[in-house]
């Protein structure tokens, strides 16, 4: 498959998750915070890249979809389970026979609720108590499934549609609680999944062909995998916006991840950091760039001689001030021994919206080599 003319792509629009919507796969959940197939097959065109295709922070798998998609080989991680899921389950090879089969088991599911839901205040708050009785019935059947591929998938498709029946809306970093009329969530289920299983079904035979990538639930800041392991690196960092990721996916990780700790620290910058130096710096940024530089270090390491590594980030605004992450990032990489080849700047963002601030901050693409 071709990737995008170099001089056609709307960069403004490429860094959001927006031309996603449309694109068989890519689109089977959505993720305010994850950036475009166009954009990975730009990048991979422009720089004429080969070889095995790293992203520490891979979300929904937009990275490792796309270059499986183009034949190449990656590997991702992601400190979300709900990330790690949906890249999971984006990225592997199905029997497509064996999926209509269970396909047709969950069709027959009763939906009989037995007693009251057990669940905390917060999350009946955010439901129709019948609803999340019977989201508590579709993954109590999905969990006896043994296989576990097909168990992903059935889950990510009911995990995509709790947001569509819940009673709140994802505005920036927080949910605000909407009142709607109850939705059953059967219909909007069934049709999910036979959405999922045409897309698959119609995969065009040439797409698809790179071998499934393999996809970890990691931080970042550690090292990962071996010295000089990967060709390329393209990712997005989570950006310095003072966003707790982890609210906005309250409900889906507190239904679906009950094992996993729900304010589960999904982002850059120590939460308890002490300031080592004197600066006007807010904590959070200094918190932010001291962990950018451990993921920036590894990357180094990780990435062979000569590989492009490609760091996808907005600016930041506070209310007195902005800081324009691209070129503390392309200071700190240098500093390691990157060399910075370019800063690709894809759109200006007004701070109004964020901070009642004036400004305005960028959002780039800082490409280094090794
Ligand atoms: C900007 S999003 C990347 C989205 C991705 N490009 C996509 O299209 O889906 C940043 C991701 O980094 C993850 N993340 C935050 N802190 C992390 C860490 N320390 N290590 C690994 N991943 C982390 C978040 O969960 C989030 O999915």
């Amino acid at each position: 498959m071709q990737a995008q003319n170099p001089e056609e792509i709307n960069l403004g629009l490429a860094v959001t998750f927006i031309p996603n919507k449309t694109i068989p796969i890519h689109n089977w959940f959505y993720y305010k915070e994850g950036y475009s197939k166009e954009l990975v097959e730009w990048l991979i065109k422009k720089w004429k890249i080969s070889g095995k295709i790293l992203d520490p922070f891979c979300g929904v798998g937009t990275t490792l979809l796309a270059a499986k998609e183009l034949g190449f080989e990656s590997i991702g991680c992601d400190v979300s389970p709900l990330a790690v899921l949906a890249a999971h389950v984006k990225t592997r090879d199905y029997n497509l026979e064996e999926l209509k089969q269970e396909f047709s088991k969950i069709r027959g599911i009763k939906l009989m609720p037995e007693g009251r839901v057990q669940a905390e205040k917060w999350m009946k708050r955010l439901f129709y108590t019948k609803t999340l009785e019977n989201i508590l019935i579709y993954k109590g059947e999905i969990e006896k499934i043994k296989d576990e591929k097909i168990k992903d998938f059935f889950m990510l498709a009911l995990i995509a549609c709790t947001d569509m029946v819940m009673l709140a809306t994802k505005q920036g970093g927080s949910l605000r609680l909407t009142k709607k009329p109850p939705i059953p969530i059967k219909p909007i289920f069934i049709r999910k999944i036979k959405h999922m299983v045409r897309d698959l079904e119609r995969k065009p035979v040439n797409v698809g062909q790179g071998k499934e990538p393999e996809v970890l639930q990691a931080d970042a800041r550690e090292m990962l995998l071996e010295k000089e392991s990967v060709d390329c690196i393209i990712t997005s960092p989570p950006y310095l916006n003072k966003i707790e990721y982890t609210t906005v996916y309250k409900a889906e990780l507190g239904i679906f991840f009950k094992h996993q700790e729900t304010r589960l620290r999904a982002f850059i910058g120590e939460e308890k950091f002490q300031a080592e130096n004197e600066t006007d710096e807010p904590l959070i940024a200094q918190a932010y760039f001291k962990d950018i530089e451990k993921v920036l270090q590894n990357c180094y390491e990780m990435l062979k001689p000569k590989g492009l590594a490609f760091f996808e980030l907005a600016g930041a605004c506070f209310p007195t001030h902005t800081i324009e992450c691209d070129e503390r990032i392309a200071e700190i990489a240098e500093r390691i021994g990157f060399k910075l080849k370019e800063i690709v700047v894809c759109r200006e963002i007004a701070c109004y919206r964020i901070a009642g601030n004036s400004g305005k901050v960028r959002e780039s693409i800082v490409v280094l080599e090794k």
